[in-house]
C-alpha cells in the first residue's frame, strides 16, 4: 500500500465531518427582511398628483426633483427616514405643522396651528421667515413660483403614498 492511500482518508476525514455537520445543524434562520419598500407604479404617481389642486397636479416632477435637491441638505422624505438639521418629510401632506414625533422643533413651528397642504406649503416656501416668524428652517425660500409648484408635486408623490387600496371609480 502506498503512502498516499494510507494519507487519503485522513486528508478527507475533516472535510467530510465539516460536510455531515452541515447536514445536521439546524438551518440558520433567515434573516428578517428590512420592510420592503414601495416603489410606485406609474398609476400610483399619477393617482397622488391628480390628488392635489390646481396649479400643482400639472407640476413637474423632474424638475421638482431637481428643485428638492436643495431641501436634501437637512430633509430627508423616505418613510422611516431619519431626521437631520429638519424633520423627515414623509406624510407631511394632511400632518399638521410641528408634529413629527422626537423631532426637536421650535417653540413657532411647534405651536403653530395648522395642517400642511399645497398653498401651505407654497407660502412657507416662497418665505420660510414671513410665513412663521420665529421659525427654525435657516433656509431663504424658494422664489421661482414654478418650482414651488413642482417641489410640491414632487413631494406629494413621493411622501404622500398610503397603502390602502384606492376607492373603486
Ligand atoms: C438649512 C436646512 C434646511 C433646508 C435647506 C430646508 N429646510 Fe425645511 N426645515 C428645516 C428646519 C430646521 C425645520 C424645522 C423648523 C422649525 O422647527 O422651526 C424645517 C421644517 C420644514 C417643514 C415643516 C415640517 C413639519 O413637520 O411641520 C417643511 C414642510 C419643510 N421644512 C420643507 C422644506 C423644503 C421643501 C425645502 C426645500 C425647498 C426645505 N425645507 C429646505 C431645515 C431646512
Amino acid at each position: 500500500m502506498s503512502r498516499l492511500a494510507l494519507a487519503a482518508p485522513l486528508l478527507l476525514a475533516p472535510i467530510l465531518g465539516l460536510a455531515a455537520c452541515g447536514q445536521d445543524a439546524p438551518s440558520t434562520p433567515a434573516m428578517t427582511p428590512a420592510k420592503p419598500v414601495h416603489v410606485l407604479t406609474e398609476a400610483e404617481k399619477a393617482s397622488l398628483l391628480a390628488a392635489l389642486p390646481a396649479p400643482y397636479n400639472a407640476g413637474d416632477l423632474e424638475n421638482g426633483r431637481r428643485a428638492f435637491a436643495r431641501c436634501r441638505s437637512c430633509h430627508t422624505i423616505g418613510e422611516g427616514g431619519a431626521d437631520m438639521a429638519g424633520p423627515n418629510l414623509y406624510g407631511v401632506f394632511g400632518r399638521k405643522a410641528g408634529e413629527r414625533p422626537r423631532y426637536n422643533y421650535s417653540n413657532a413651528m411647534r405651536t403653530a396651528n395648522f395642517t400642511w397642504d399645497a398653498d401651505k406649503l407654497d407660502h412657507w416656501l416662497q418665505n420660510p421667515r414671513g410665513f412663521l416668524p420665529g421659525n427654525k428652517m435657516t433656509f431663504p425660500g424658494l422664489p421661482d413660483a414654478k418650482d414651488r409648484r413642482d417641489v410640491i408635486a414632487f413631494l406629494k408623490v413621493e411622501t404622500g403614498y398610503k397603502p390602502e387600496p384606492a376607492p373603486a371609480s
